[in-house]
């Protein structure tokens, strides 16, 4: 991905950042999808004072893709205080959605260093379709 897109996802990321509600652990997070059609789509944590109810920017973002009729993302960007990585729940949902094992996955903190990985990195064996037996 080049260098301008990237940047570009890591900024829609961190304007997303800017709504999250995170009273409870007051650690915001933002998350910005690139969907393989082109669109991009955002989104930021929602906490809950049932702590367990509380959703990830990540899959806040990926369920507003799918709302919008996308399926496939081709990058991900995610932005916290401090460089954050996705969390296990998280790296499981987009691998659901990722194209691929490569798919780049940009991890920025506040003072713009950026850690960068894939989504094959992130979870080297997920459980996939093939793994669901029936019957
Ligand atoms: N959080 C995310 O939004 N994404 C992650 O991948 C890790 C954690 C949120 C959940 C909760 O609102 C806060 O960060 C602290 O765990």
């Amino acid at each position: 991905m080049d260098v301008a897109a990237k940047d570009r996802l890591i900024a829609l990321a961190n304007e997303a950042r800017t709504n999250a509600y995170a009273p409870y652990s007051v650690y915001r997070v933002g998350a910005a999808v690139l969907c393989e059609d082109g669109r991009v789509f955002s989104g930021c944590n929602v906490e809950n004072v049932v702590y367990g109810l509380s959703v990830c920017a990540e899959r806040t973002a990926i369920g507003n893709m799918v709302s919008a009729g996308g399926l496939r993302l081709s990058a991900v960007a995610v932005v916290t205080a401090d460089g954050g990585r996705p969390c296990g729940a998280c790296r499981q949902v987009l691998a659901e959605f990722a194209t691929g094992p490569d798919v780049p996955v940009y991890c920025a903190a506040e003072d713009g260093e950026v850690f960068e990985s894939s989504v094959g990195a992130l979870l080297p064996e997920p459980f996939a379709s093939g793994d669901v037996r029936r019957g």
